[in-house]
């Protein structure tokens, strides 16, 4: 299969260059930036619950299909979808899962890089010695400053998209991955070292009751569709990235193993931010959990301002966040450039062009939402929050849906079976009927509560038995 498939697309060099390049997608700004943002705008511990539920019961089973998916494509997700159409005599309806994907990885990316641009800023600003002694209050200015300049967010939002373009254009299977291992274990050793600064410096035990006091009197419908937005969010499924990415796998692997070591790296990694961020706002009279986007600019900094060696530390780590999220943004638009390639419109060049500017131009409306537009655009969402909301929340857990879908009740039970090297029966069952049964149910389910929810509709709802 390898060998003949060479035409096109490369084959990653090993399973693990496949963890490595998946890990490297999912772990982003999504764990380190946003899991803690909108833990503490949803009230903390039962919203973490939630998302950790959906990691197990939604998150896992649909990465799993979507690797296998793409595994048995080998191409672009818009072809795999052709191609998977085809084979198994479905309605021509299903290739909008392949279309989904390339127009959330385009709205995703434009306020992706905007916010990776934050990160770009707050590098300069680790090196030149601003973060020295600062306080809440004092990050807090900070932060506002660098919102109140519209200029200067678009030189970073095109910095950043000029990096993201750069490795695309090269073309992804050469270097991620050898960067990426180098660069998680990094990650991870600074992490747990502001963890230990943090535990010092603020109060752990109001931060880790916070996470992990399942309060359900916090939670709404609209809070637990952004909780399951974001278990699709920060596993980069639902859209067609791990699709790609599991194009370029080996013939043979355990695929259900790989996935369980992605998702666990994942979900680690934000705990972690979060546990590391929030003994820091408990500490400040200036943070409140529920600040919003700049969460994480405005807590980190007093960390790094206040500990030995802390310039050293804030620039180290606003660097990493800065790969982290390249390495994540290339999953973003690949399914875009993949597709291009393979109909033979354009090369990665071209393709990166076009998409990298398109993407660029719409991210400019986010970089206007904490400035000059920052009125809301539909509801009371402005356009950055109404395009998260779209992606994570509506077009996300639609493409998980759809995938889990077609794969559970639509694709041969013993192809299935051989893609997926799973060698106990029990497990192949589990993961089948979960797939088939609850991660769908409960995505509806998600939906119609969110949905209520949003558009003030009483109806007996479950979570109001719950609380
Ligand atoms: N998972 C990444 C993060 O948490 C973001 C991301 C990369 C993503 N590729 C994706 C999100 C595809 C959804 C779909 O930062």
């Amino acid at each position: 299969m390898n060998a003949n498939n060479k035409g096109v697309h490369e084959v990653w060099a090993s399973r693990w260059t496949f963890i490595l390049a998946a890990t490297g997608s999912a772990v982003g700004l999504g764990n380190i930036w946003k899991f803690p943002y909108i833990t503490g705008e949803n009230g903390g511990g039962a919203f973490v619950l939630v998302y950790l539920a959906c990691i197990l019961l939604i998150g896992i089973p649909v990465m799993i299909s979507e690797v296998v998916m793409g595994k048995w494509g080998r191409s672009s997700p818009v072809h795999t979808m052709h191609k998977l159409v085809d084979e198994v005599g479905a309605p021509k309806f299903w290739h909008g899962i392949g279309w989904l994907g390339v127009i959330a990885g385009v709205i995703i990316l434009s306020y992706y890089s905007v916010i990776a641009g934050w990160a770009l800023h707050y590098f300069g600003q680790a090196i030149s010695g601003n973060l020295q002694g600062i306080d809440g209050a004092g990050a807090n200015l900070l932060f506002e400053n660098l919102l109140a300049k519209p200029g200067m967010l678009v030189f970073y939002h095109s910095l950043f998209m000029l990096m993201t373009m750069a490795v695309v254009i090269a073309g992804v299977t050469r270097g991620l991955g050898r960067a990426v291992s180098v660069l998680m274990p990094v990650l991870l050793v600074l992490l747990v070292v502001l963890l230990i600064f943090s535990i010092r410096l603020g109060d752990f035990p109001a931060a880790f009751a916070y996470m992990f006091a399942f309060d359900f009197s916090a939670l709404t419908g609209e809070s637990i569709l952004v909780a399951m937005g974001h278990a699709f969010f920060t596993l980069s499924i639902g859209m067609g990235a791990i699709m790609v990415y599991g194009a370029y796998m080996p013939e043979h692997a355990p695929i259900g193993k790989t996935v369980l070591t992605v998702a666990a790296m994942d979900t680690g990694v934000a705990l972690l931010a979060g546990l590391a961020i929030f003994p820091l706002v408990f500490a400040s009279a200036d943070i409140e959990p529920a600040t919003g986007p700049g969460l994480l600019f405005v807590s980190l900094p007093i960390a790094f301002g206040n500990i030995p060696a802390g310039l050293l530390f804030g620039m180290l780590f606003f660097l990493l966040v800065t790969l982290a999220a390249w390495s994540s943004s290339i999953s973003l638009i690949e399914p875009a450039i993949s597709w291009l390639v393979e109909t033979g419109k354009g090369t990665r060049l071209q393709g990166g062009l076009v998409f990298g500017l398109l993407t660029w131009l719409l991210g400019l409306g986010t970089v206007f939402s904490f400035n000059l537009f920052s009125g809301p655009v539909i509801g009371n969402f402005n356009f950055f929050e109404l395009a998260d909301f779209l992606t994570s929340s509506v077009m996300l857990p639609l493409g998980g849906l759809l995938m889990a879908l077609f794969v559970g009740w639509l694709m041969n039970k013993t192809i299935l079976r051989s893609e997926l090297d799973m060698d106990r029966d029990r497990v192949f069952y589990l993961w089948y009927n979960c797939l088939r049964w609850v991660s769908p149910l409960l995505v509806l389910w998600v939906f119609l509560e969110g949905l209520a929810d949003i558009l003030g509709i009483r109806w007996l709802s479950l979570i109001e038995l719950l609380t």
